[in-house]
Protein backbone atom coordinates (compact mmCIF):
# COMPACT_ATOMS: atom_id res chain seq x y z
CA UNK A 1 0.00 0.00 0.00
CA UNK A 2 1.50 3.38 -0.91
CA UNK A 3 0.65 6.05 0.94
CA UNK A 4 0.43 10.10 -0.27
CA UNK A 5 -0.75 13.25 1.10
CA UNK A 6 -2.91 15.74 -1.10
CA UNK A 7 -3.90 19.06 0.01
CA UNK A 8 -7.45 19.35 -1.81
CA UNK A 9 -9.48 16.27 -2.71
CA UNK A 10 -8.75 14.80 -6.06
CA UNK A 11 -10.34 14.71 -9.55
CA UNK A 12 -13.17 12.44 -9.81
CA UNK A 13 -10.99 9.91 -12.16
CA UNK A 14 -8.12 10.01 -9.70
CA UNK A 15 -9.36 7.44 -7.24
CA UNK A 16 -12.22 4.87 -7.09
CA UNK A 17 -13.35 6.03 -3.50
CA UNK A 18 -13.53 8.99 -1.64
CA UNK A 19 -14.01 9.18 2.17
CA UNK A 20 -14.92 11.89 4.81
CA UNK A 21 -14.25 11.35 8.81
CA UNK A 22 -17.61 13.50 9.67
CA UNK A 23 -17.92 14.62 13.42
CA UNK A 24 -21.64 14.24 15.08
CA UNK A 25 -23.78 16.64 14.51
CA UNK A 26 -21.70 19.13 12.35
CA UNK A 27 -22.37 19.91 8.82
CA UNK A 28 -19.47 19.44 5.61
CA UNK A 29 -18.19 21.84 4.19
CA UNK A 30 -17.92 21.95 0.70
CA UNK A 31 -20.04 19.05 -0.20
CA UNK A 32 -23.05 19.19 -2.40
CA UNK A 33 -24.42 15.98 -0.78
CA UNK A 34 -25.61 17.86 2.48
CA UNK A 35 -28.65 17.12 1.40
CA UNK A 36 -28.75 13.05 0.79
CA UNK A 37 -26.39 12.97 4.22
CA UNK A 38 -29.51 15.19 5.83
CA UNK A 39 -32.30 12.17 4.27
CA UNK A 40 -30.09 9.18 5.51
CA UNK A 41 -29.78 7.87 9.23
CA UNK A 42 -26.25 8.68 9.25
CA UNK A 43 -25.13 11.12 12.11
CA UNK A 44 -21.70 10.78 12.64
CA UNK A 45 -21.46 9.02 15.62
CA UNK A 46 -18.17 6.97 16.70
CA UNK A 47 -18.36 4.20 14.10
CA UNK A 48 -21.37 4.90 11.87
CA UNK A 49 -20.71 4.67 8.20
CA UNK A 50 -22.19 5.25 5.20
CA UNK A 51 -21.43 4.34 1.60
CA UNK A 52 -22.88 5.90 -1.47
CA UNK A 53 -22.07 4.75 -5.13
CA UNK A 54 -21.83 7.56 -7.76
CA UNK A 55 -21.82 10.67 -5.60
CA UNK A 56 -20.45 14.00 -6.85
CA UNK A 57 -19.15 12.30 -9.29
CA UNK A 58 -16.82 9.41 -7.88
CA UNK A 59 -17.48 5.88 -8.12
CA UNK A 60 -18.06 5.70 -4.48
CA UNK A 61 -17.93 7.79 -1.20
CA UNK A 62 -17.53 6.72 1.89
CA UNK A 63 -18.22 8.96 5.20
CA UNK A 64 -17.39 7.41 8.54
CA UNK A 65 -18.35 8.75 12.03
CA UNK A 66 -15.68 10.21 14.70
CA UNK A 67 -18.06 11.14 17.48
CA UNK A 68 -18.77 14.70 18.64
CA UNK A 69 -15.70 16.86 17.69
CA UNK A 70 -15.13 17.89 21.52
CA UNK A 71 -14.07 14.46 22.14
CA UNK A 72 -12.06 13.50 18.91
CA UNK A 73 -8.79 11.35 19.44
CA UNK A 74 -6.30 9.96 17.50
CA UNK A 75 -8.02 6.61 18.56
CA UNK A 76 -11.11 7.57 16.67
CA UNK A 77 -9.15 8.93 13.63
CA UNK A 78 -7.12 5.57 13.66
CA UNK A 79 -10.59 3.32 13.52
CA UNK A 80 -12.26 5.51 11.47
CA UNK A 81 -9.79 5.58 8.48
CA UNK A 82 -8.81 1.53 9.48
CA UNK A 83 -12.95 0.94 9.01
CA UNK A 84 -13.40 2.93 5.51
CA UNK A 85 -10.04 0.61 4.44
CA UNK A 86 -11.26 -2.33 4.97
CA UNK A 87 -14.63 -1.46 3.25
CA UNK A 88 -12.35 -0.18 0.29
CA UNK A 89 -10.54 -3.93 0.38
CA UNK A 90 -13.41 -5.60 0.39
CA UNK A 91 -15.55 -4.19 -2.51
CA UNK A 92 -11.66 -4.89 -4.36
CA UNK A 93 -10.85 -1.40 -5.25
CA UNK A 94 -7.03 -0.62 -5.16
CA UNK A 95 -7.21 3.60 -4.71
CA UNK A 96 -9.14 5.89 -2.07
CA UNK A 97 -8.57 9.10 -0.90
CA UNK A 98 -9.82 10.27 2.42
CA UNK A 99 -10.38 13.54 3.48
CA UNK A 100 -8.77 14.14 7.10
CA UNK A 101 -10.32 17.03 10.00
CA UNK A 102 -7.96 19.59 10.99
CA UNK A 103 -7.99 18.28 14.82
CA UNK A 104 -5.26 17.28 16.48
CA UNK A 105 -1.77 17.11 15.98
CA UNK A 106 -0.54 16.39 12.54
CA UNK A 107 2.61 14.46 13.81
CA UNK A 108 0.11 11.97 15.82
CA UNK A 109 -2.46 12.06 14.06
CA UNK A 110 -0.26 10.93 10.43
CA UNK A 111 0.57 8.14 12.75
CA UNK A 112 -3.06 6.81 13.48
CA UNK A 113 -4.10 7.10 10.31
CA UNK A 114 -1.48 4.92 8.99
CA UNK A 115 -1.75 2.26 11.72
CA UNK A 116 -5.40 2.69 11.19
CA UNK A 117 -5.20 2.28 7.03
CA UNK A 118 -2.34 -0.78 7.42
CA UNK A 119 -4.55 -2.73 9.90
CA UNK A 120 -7.86 -1.92 8.27
CA UNK A 121 -6.38 -3.61 5.18
CA UNK A 122 -4.41 -7.04 6.71
CA UNK A 123 -5.72 -10.06 5.41
CA UNK A 124 -3.76 -13.38 6.45
CA UNK A 125 -3.80 -14.64 3.21
CA UNK A 126 -0.73 -16.48 2.80
CA UNK A 127 -3.05 -20.10 2.80
CA UNK A 128 -5.19 -19.21 0.00
CA UNK A 129 -4.70 -20.46 -3.24
CA UNK A 130 -7.33 -18.77 -5.53
CA UNK A 131 -5.45 -15.74 -7.31
CA UNK A 132 -8.15 -13.70 -7.56
CA UNK A 133 -8.53 -13.37 -3.82
CA UNK A 134 -4.61 -13.16 -3.67
CA UNK A 135 -4.54 -10.17 -6.14
CA UNK A 136 -7.55 -7.92 -6.58
CA UNK A 137 -7.80 -7.46 -2.22
CA UNK A 138 -5.03 -5.13 -1.73
CA UNK A 139 -5.31 -1.55 -2.00
CA UNK A 140 -2.30 -0.05 -4.08
CA UNK A 141 -2.78 3.51 -2.98
CA UNK A 142 -4.06 5.30 -0.14
CA UNK A 143 -4.43 9.17 -0.31
CA UNK A 144 -4.71 11.61 2.63
CA UNK A 145 -6.04 14.86 1.52
CA UNK A 146 -4.40 17.38 4.85
CA UNK A 147 -5.06 20.82 4.52
CA UNK A 148 -2.39 22.25 6.86
CA UNK A 149 0.94 20.71 8.70
CA UNK A 150 1.17 18.10 5.66
CA UNK A 151 5.18 17.68 6.27
CA UNK A 152 4.37 16.76 10.29
CA UNK A 153 1.86 14.62 8.73
CA UNK A 154 3.80 12.83 6.59
CA UNK A 155 6.48 12.10 9.58
CA UNK A 156 4.00 10.82 11.02
CA UNK A 157 2.65 8.18 8.77
CA UNK A 158 6.33 7.17 8.56
CA UNK A 159 6.48 6.51 12.27
CA UNK A 160 2.75 4.66 11.20
CA UNK A 161 4.17 1.82 8.95
CA UNK A 162 6.91 0.74 11.38
CA UNK A 163 4.17 0.90 14.46
CA UNK A 164 1.60 -1.16 12.07
CA UNK A 165 4.60 -3.74 10.77
CA UNK A 166 4.92 -4.27 14.66
CA UNK A 167 1.44 -5.12 15.12
CA UNK A 168 0.99 -7.26 11.72
CA UNK A 169 4.39 -9.57 12.33
CA UNK A 170 2.55 -10.51 15.53
CA UNK A 171 -0.73 -10.97 14.03
CA UNK A 172 0.78 -13.15 11.43
CA UNK A 173 3.16 -15.39 14.05
CA UNK A 174 -0.62 -16.28 15.52
CA UNK A 175 -2.73 -16.21 12.33
CA UNK A 176 0.21 -18.70 11.04
CA UNK A 177 -0.98 -22.57 12.85
CA UNK A 178 0.94 -25.20 14.52
CA UNK A 179 2.12 -27.34 11.23
CA UNK A 180 3.85 -24.34 10.01
CA UNK A 181 5.00 -21.93 13.38
CA UNK A 182 7.34 -24.13 15.68
CA UNK A 183 9.92 -23.01 18.75
CA UNK A 184 12.26 -22.65 15.40
CA UNK A 185 10.14 -19.87 13.96
CA UNK A 186 10.03 -17.84 16.92
CA UNK A 187 13.95 -18.07 17.39
CA UNK A 188 14.26 -17.46 13.60
CA UNK A 189 12.09 -14.40 13.75
CA UNK A 190 13.73 -13.32 16.73
CA UNK A 191 16.78 -13.45 14.96
CA UNK A 192 15.81 -11.88 11.94
CA UNK A 193 14.44 -8.68 14.02
CA UNK A 194 18.07 -8.77 15.92
CA UNK A 195 19.78 -8.66 12.68
CA UNK A 196 18.35 -5.40 11.62
CA UNK A 197 19.78 -3.56 14.42
CA UNK A 198 23.46 -3.15 16.42
CA UNK A 199 21.29 -2.76 19.83
CA UNK A 200 18.93 -5.69 19.80
CA UNK A 201 21.06 -9.25 20.67
CA UNK A 202 19.53 -12.59 20.93
CA UNK A 203 20.32 -15.40 23.10
CA UNK A 204 18.43 -19.03 22.90
CA UNK A 205 18.27 -21.44 25.71
CA UNK A 206 18.04 -25.30 24.15
CA UNK A 207 16.59 -28.20 27.25
CA UNK A 208 20.20 -28.97 28.17
CA UNK A 209 20.71 -25.72 29.36
CA UNK A 210 17.27 -24.80 30.53
CA UNK A 211 18.01 -27.84 32.67
CA UNK A 212 21.18 -26.92 33.61
CA UNK A 213 19.66 -23.06 35.10
CA UNK A 214 16.76 -25.60 37.15
CA UNK A 215 13.47 -24.59 34.92
CA UNK A 216 12.03 -27.41 35.81
CA UNK A 217 8.90 -25.77 36.09
CA UNK A 218 8.73 -24.59 32.08
CA UNK A 219 10.17 -27.59 30.78
CA UNK A 220 7.51 -30.05 32.52
CA UNK A 221 5.73 -28.69 29.84
CA UNK A 222 7.30 -29.46 26.91
CA UNK A 223 8.05 -32.90 27.61
CA UNK A 224 5.32 -34.34 25.70
CA UNK A 225 6.04 -33.29 22.96
CA UNK A 226 8.74 -33.67 19.69
CA UNK A 227 8.71 -29.59 19.35
CA UNK A 228 12.00 -28.98 21.39
CA UNK A 229 11.52 -26.14 23.97
CA UNK A 230 13.53 -23.01 23.00
CA UNK A 231 13.70 -19.99 25.50
CA UNK A 232 14.51 -17.36 23.83
CA UNK A 233 16.07 -14.06 25.22
CA UNK A 234 16.09 -10.61 23.36
CA UNK A 235 17.72 -7.53 24.57
CA UNK A 236 17.70 -3.85 23.64
CA UNK A 237 20.78 -2.04 25.03
CA UNK A 238 21.00 1.42 22.88
CA UNK A 239 24.81 1.41 21.82
CA UNK A 240 27.30 4.11 22.89
CA UNK A 241 25.45 4.82 25.90
CA UNK A 242 26.54 4.20 29.94
CA UNK A 243 24.82 1.60 30.60
CA UNK A 244 24.72 2.23 34.61
CA UNK A 245 21.42 3.36 36.19
CA UNK A 246 19.44 2.14 33.45
CA UNK A 247 15.84 0.75 34.09
CA UNK A 248 15.50 -2.81 33.30
CA UNK A 249 12.13 -3.66 31.83
CA UNK A 250 11.41 -7.06 30.74
CA UNK A 251 8.80 -8.57 28.69
CA UNK A 252 7.39 -12.06 29.31
CA UNK A 253 5.26 -13.46 26.53
CA UNK A 254 3.56 -17.15 27.04
CA UNK A 255 4.76 -18.74 23.54
CA UNK A 256 2.81 -22.15 23.92
CA UNK A 257 2.65 -23.18 20.13
CA UNK A 258 -0.25 -25.33 20.48
CA UNK A 259 -1.92 -26.01 23.71
CA UNK A 260 -3.88 -29.51 23.82
CA UNK A 261 -4.06 -29.81 27.19
CA UNK A 262 -1.28 -32.30 27.80
CA UNK A 263 -2.49 -35.23 29.45
CA UNK A 264 -5.34 -33.32 30.76
CA UNK A 265 -6.56 -32.99 27.41
CA UNK A 266 -8.81 -30.28 25.94
CA UNK A 267 -12.66 -31.17 24.28
CA UNK A 268 -12.31 -30.72 20.70
CA UNK A 269 -13.90 -27.28 20.61
CA UNK A 270 -11.78 -26.06 22.86
CA UNK A 271 -8.71 -27.48 20.94
CA UNK A 272 -9.92 -25.48 18.11
CA UNK A 273 -8.51 -22.58 18.62
CA UNK A 274 -5.54 -23.24 20.46
CA UNK A 275 -2.89 -22.12 17.81
CA UNK A 276 -3.42 -18.69 18.96
CA UNK A 277 -1.30 -20.02 22.51
CA UNK A 278 1.83 -18.13 21.93
CA UNK A 279 0.49 -14.67 21.40
CA UNK A 280 1.73 -13.43 23.99
CA UNK A 281 5.79 -14.25 22.89
CA UNK A 282 4.17 -12.94 19.14
CA UNK A 283 3.09 -9.52 20.92
CA UNK A 284 6.48 -9.31 22.58
CA UNK A 285 8.20 -10.12 18.87
CA UNK A 286 6.27 -7.25 17.11
CA UNK A 287 7.04 -4.84 20.09
CA UNK A 288 11.04 -5.76 19.22
CA UNK A 289 10.54 -5.15 15.81
CA UNK A 290 9.45 -2.19 16.33
CA UNK A 291 12.56 -1.37 18.63
CA UNK A 292 14.62 -2.50 15.60
CA UNK A 293 12.90 -0.46 12.99
CA UNK A 294 13.48 2.42 15.28
CA UNK A 295 16.67 2.15 16.25
CA UNK A 296 18.34 4.75 14.66
CA UNK A 297 15.54 7.27 15.25
CA UNK A 298 16.98 10.29 17.24
CA UNK A 299 13.44 10.87 18.87
CA UNK A 300 12.97 7.21 19.97
CA UNK A 301 16.44 7.01 20.99
CA UNK A 302 16.38 9.49 23.50
CA UNK A 303 12.98 8.39 24.51
CA UNK A 304 14.78 4.72 25.79
CA UNK A 305 18.53 6.56 26.17
CA UNK A 306 17.40 5.27 30.02
CA UNK A 307 16.28 1.95 29.25
CA UNK A 308 17.51 -1.76 28.78
CA UNK A 309 14.62 -3.90 27.63
CA UNK A 310 14.32 -7.83 27.57
CA UNK A 311 11.87 -10.03 25.61
CA UNK A 312 11.56 -13.51 27.04
CA UNK A 313 9.55 -16.03 25.34
CA UNK A 314 9.57 -19.59 27.48
CA UNK A 315 8.15 -21.70 24.29
CA UNK A 316 7.40 -24.99 24.28
CA UNK A 317 4.67 -27.15 22.70
CA UNK A 318 2.11 -28.95 25.40
CA UNK A 319 0.96 -32.58 23.72
CA UNK A 320 -0.01 -35.75 25.57
CA UNK A 321 2.49 -38.66 25.07
CA UNK A 322 4.45 -41.64 27.00
CA UNK A 323 6.84 -38.75 27.41
CA UNK A 324 4.26 -36.21 28.68
CA UNK A 325 4.07 -34.61 32.54
CA UNK A 326 1.27 -37.07 34.29
CA UNK A 327 -1.08 -34.68 36.74
CA UNK A 328 0.30 -35.22 40.30
CA UNK A 329 3.85 -34.87 39.11
CA UNK A 330 5.72 -32.76 41.32
CA UNK A 331 7.97 -30.18 39.44
CA UNK A 332 10.60 -27.34 40.63
CA UNK A 333 10.69 -24.02 39.07
CA UNK A 334 14.32 -22.14 38.62
CA UNK A 335 13.51 -20.56 42.39
CA UNK A 336 13.66 -23.36 43.67
CA UNK A 337 9.48 -23.64 44.62
CA UNK A 338 7.97 -26.94 44.24
CA UNK A 339 4.77 -27.36 42.61
CA UNK A 340 2.22 -30.06 42.33
CA UNK A 341 0.77 -30.51 38.53
CA UNK A 342 -2.77 -31.53 38.87
CA UNK A 343 -3.59 -30.39 35.77
CA UNK A 344 -1.56 -30.25 32.88
CA UNK A 345 -3.80 -27.75 31.02
CA UNK A 346 -2.76 -25.60 33.35
CA UNK A 347 0.57 -25.35 31.72
CA UNK A 348 0.84 -21.34 30.99
CA UNK A 349 1.59 -20.32 34.32
CA UNK A 350 4.79 -23.38 34.62
CA UNK A 351 5.94 -21.82 32.03
CA UNK A 352 5.68 -18.47 32.87
CA UNK A 353 6.54 -19.20 36.53
CA UNK A 354 10.38 -19.71 34.79
CA UNK A 355 10.21 -17.06 32.94
CA UNK A 356 9.38 -14.11 35.67
CA UNK A 357 12.31 -15.82 37.64
CA UNK A 358 14.69 -15.52 34.64
CA UNK A 359 13.32 -12.10 33.91
CA UNK A 360 14.20 -11.05 37.87
CA UNK A 361 17.81 -13.49 38.48
CA UNK A 362 19.14 -13.04 34.97
CA UNK A 363 18.00 -9.99 33.17
CA UNK A 364 17.93 -7.82 37.12
CA UNK A 365 14.60 -6.52 35.26
CA UNK A 366 13.39 -3.66 37.97
CA UNK A 367 10.11 -3.78 35.49
CA UNK A 368 8.03 -6.71 34.27
CA UNK A 369 4.77 -7.48 32.11
CA UNK A 370 3.89 -10.73 31.33
CA UNK A 371 0.98 -11.30 28.45
CA UNK A 372 -0.55 -14.47 28.43
CA UNK A 373 -3.59 -15.87 26.82
CA UNK A 374 -3.48 -17.59 30.56
CA UNK A 375 -7.26 -18.65 31.60
CA UNK A 376 -10.71 -19.15 29.77
CA UNK A 377 -11.87 -17.68 33.07
CA UNK A 378 -10.71 -14.13 32.48
CA UNK A 379 -12.69 -14.65 29.33
CA UNK A 380 -15.76 -15.54 31.12
CA UNK A 381 -15.15 -12.38 33.63
CA UNK A 382 -14.48 -9.91 30.76
CA UNK A 383 -15.61 -11.10 27.35
CA UNK A 384 -13.60 -10.98 23.98
CA UNK A 385 -12.75 -7.27 23.79
CA UNK A 386 -10.93 -6.86 27.60
CA UNK A 387 -7.59 -8.04 28.55
CA UNK A 388 -7.47 -8.58 32.26
CA UNK A 389 -4.61 -6.39 34.11
CA UNK A 390 -3.17 -7.28 37.14
CA UNK A 391 -0.22 -5.56 39.27
CA UNK A 392 1.70 -5.58 42.79
CA UNK A 393 2.20 -1.66 41.87
CA UNK A 394 -0.08 0.84 41.65
CA UNK A 395 1.98 3.72 40.11
CA UNK A 396 3.02 1.11 37.46
CA UNK A 397 -0.50 -0.02 36.74
CA UNK A 398 -1.53 3.51 36.03
CA UNK A 399 0.99 4.98 34.40
CA UNK A 400 0.69 1.67 31.60
CA UNK A 401 -3.15 2.80 31.78
CA UNK A 402 -2.36 5.78 30.64
CA UNK A 403 0.27 5.25 28.07
CA UNK A 404 -2.66 2.52 26.64
CA UNK A 405 -5.69 4.92 26.51
CA UNK A 406 -4.86 6.06 22.92
CA UNK A 407 -3.64 2.32 21.43
CA UNK A 408 -7.09 0.54 20.97
CA UNK A 409 -5.42 -2.09 23.35
CA UNK A 410 -8.09 -2.30 26.17
CA UNK A 411 -8.02 -3.63 29.47
CA UNK A 412 -9.98 -3.70 32.43
CA UNK A 413 -7.90 -3.69 36.06
CA UNK A 414 -8.13 -7.10 38.38
CA UNK A 415 -7.29 -7.52 41.36
CA UNK A 416 -4.56 -9.10 42.78
CA UNK A 417 -6.12 -10.66 45.27
CA UNK A 418 -3.24 -13.05 47.68
CA UNK A 419 -5.26 -14.38 50.29
CA UNK A 420 -6.60 -16.73 47.09
CA UNK A 421 -2.65 -18.35 47.75
CA UNK A 422 -4.13 -20.65 49.99
CA UNK A 423 -6.30 -21.89 47.18
CA UNK A 424 -2.79 -22.99 45.42
CA UNK A 425 -0.88 -24.70 48.30
CA UNK A 426 -0.56 -28.28 47.69
CA UNK A 427 -0.78 -30.74 50.64
CA UNK A 428 2.64 -32.38 49.40
CA UNK A 429 4.47 -30.06 47.53
CA UNK A 430 4.85 -25.73 47.89
CA UNK A 431 2.34 -25.18 45.35
CA UNK A 432 -0.16 -26.86 43.36
CA UNK A 433 -1.28 -25.00 39.83
CA UNK A 434 -4.67 -25.08 39.68
CA UNK A 435 -7.17 -23.57 42.54
CA UNK A 436 -9.48 -26.00 43.03
CA UNK A 437 -13.44 -25.34 41.47
CA UNK A 438 -14.28 -22.85 38.39
CA UNK A 439 -14.74 -19.52 40.84
CA UNK A 440 -11.93 -16.66 40.31
CA UNK A 441 -9.60 -18.49 37.58
CA UNK A 442 -7.78 -15.40 36.33
CA UNK A 443 -7.22 -14.23 39.54
CA UNK A 444 -5.87 -17.55 41.01
CA UNK A 445 -3.71 -17.63 38.16
CA UNK A 446 -2.04 -14.32 38.86
CA UNK A 447 -1.80 -14.84 42.32
CA UNK A 448 0.37 -17.83 41.32
CA UNK A 449 2.34 -15.98 39.05
CA UNK A 450 3.46 -13.55 42.32
CA UNK A 451 5.31 -16.38 43.94
CA UNK A 452 7.89 -16.02 41.44
CA UNK A 453 8.11 -12.62 41.52
CA UNK A 454 10.31 -11.57 43.97
CA UNK A 455 11.14 -7.76 44.12
CA UNK A 456 10.00 -6.30 40.76
CA UNK A 457 7.35 -4.25 40.19
CA UNK A 458 4.89 -5.99 38.13
CA UNK A 459 2.12 -6.32 35.53
CA UNK A 460 0.53 -9.15 34.20
CA UNK A 461 -2.13 -8.94 31.25
CA UNK A 462 -4.45 -12.43 30.45
CA UNK A 463 -5.25 -11.66 27.11
CA UNK A 464 -7.25 -14.68 26.39
CA UNK A 465 -10.06 -12.79 25.11
CA UNK A 466 -8.99 -9.95 23.06
CA UNK A 467 -5.83 -11.96 21.72
CA UNK A 468 -7.87 -13.54 18.66
CA UNK A 469 -11.57 -11.96 17.46
CA UNK A 470 -14.31 -14.33 16.54
CA UNK A 471 -16.34 -11.23 15.85
CA UNK A 472 -17.25 -8.78 13.25
CA UNK A 473 -14.54 -6.39 12.61
CA UNK A 474 -14.23 -3.42 15.17
CA UNK A 475 -12.61 -0.40 14.15
CA UNK A 476 -8.50 -1.61 13.51
CA UNK A 477 -9.96 -5.12 15.04
CA UNK A 478 -10.08 -7.44 11.29
CA UNK A 479 -11.39 -11.05 12.31
CA UNK A 480 -8.32 -13.81 13.71
CA UNK A 481 -5.50 -12.17 15.70
CA UNK A 482 -5.30 -8.85 17.11
CA UNK A 483 -1.78 -8.14 17.93
CA UNK A 484 -2.68 -6.58 20.87
CA UNK A 485 -0.45 -4.98 23.27
CA UNK A 486 2.16 -4.52 20.96
CA UNK A 487 0.88 -0.60 20.36
CA UNK A 488 0.32 -0.14 24.00
CA UNK A 489 3.31 -1.77 25.22
CA UNK A 490 5.32 0.34 22.87
CA UNK A 491 4.29 3.42 24.02
CA UNK A 492 4.58 2.52 27.57
CA UNK A 493 8.56 2.03 26.66
CA UNK A 494 8.94 5.11 25.13
CA UNK A 495 6.97 7.42 28.36
CA UNK A 496 9.08 8.60 30.85
CA UNK A 497 7.91 5.63 33.43
N1 LIG B 1 -4.46 -21.46 26.84
C1 LIG B 1 -5.46 -21.74 27.79
C2 LIG B 1 -6.37 -20.54 28.08
C3 LIG B 1 -7.20 -20.06 26.94
C4 LIG B 1 -8.50 -20.51 26.77
C5 LIG B 1 -6.72 -19.11 26.06
C6 LIG B 1 -9.27 -20.06 25.73
C7 LIG B 1 -7.50 -18.64 25.01
C8 LIG B 1 -8.77 -19.12 24.85
C9 LIG B 1 -4.82 -22.16 29.11
O1 LIG B 1 -3.62 -22.84 29.02
C10 LIG B 1 -5.77 -23.11 29.78
O2 LIG B 1 -5.98 -24.17 29.26
N2 LIG B 1 -6.31 -22.69 30.91
C11 LIG B 1 -7.21 -23.49 31.64
C12 LIG B 1 -6.82 -23.41 33.10
C13 LIG B 1 -7.52 -24.41 33.98
C14 LIG B 1 -7.09 -25.82 33.63
C15 LIG B 1 -7.19 -24.09 35.41
C16 LIG B 1 -8.63 -22.94 31.43
O3 LIG B 1 -8.76 -21.72 31.32
O4 LIG B 1 -9.54 -23.73 31.32
MN1 LIG C 1 -3.91 -24.96 28.76
ZN1 LIG D 1 -2.51 -22.46 27.34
Amino acid sequence: MKASILSSTPATKQVEMLSYLVYEGEKLLHNPSQEMLKRSDFTGADGQILTVDNLDGYDVVVFAGLGKKKNVSELKMQNAVASVVRFATSKNLSTLAVVIPEELSPELKGSSCMVGARLGAYQFLKYKTDEKTKKFKKIEQISFVVSKGAEDFKKGLEFGIVLASGVALARDLVNDPASHTNTQTLVDTANLIASNSENISVTVLDEEQCKKLGMGSYLSVARGSIVPPKFIVLHYSPKGRSTSGRKKIALVGKSIMFDSGGLSLKPSESMEDMKIDMSGGATVLGVFKILSELSSNPDFAKATAGKEIFGILPSCENMPSGHATRPGDIVTAMNGKTIEVLNTDAEGRLTLADGLVYAEKHCKADVIIDLATLTGACMVALGNDLAGLFSNDDELSQSFEKEAKETGDEFWKMPLHLPYLKKMKSDIADLKNIGGGRYGGAITAAVFLSEFVEKAKWIHIDIAGPAFRTEAPKGALGKGATGWGVLSIYQFLISNY
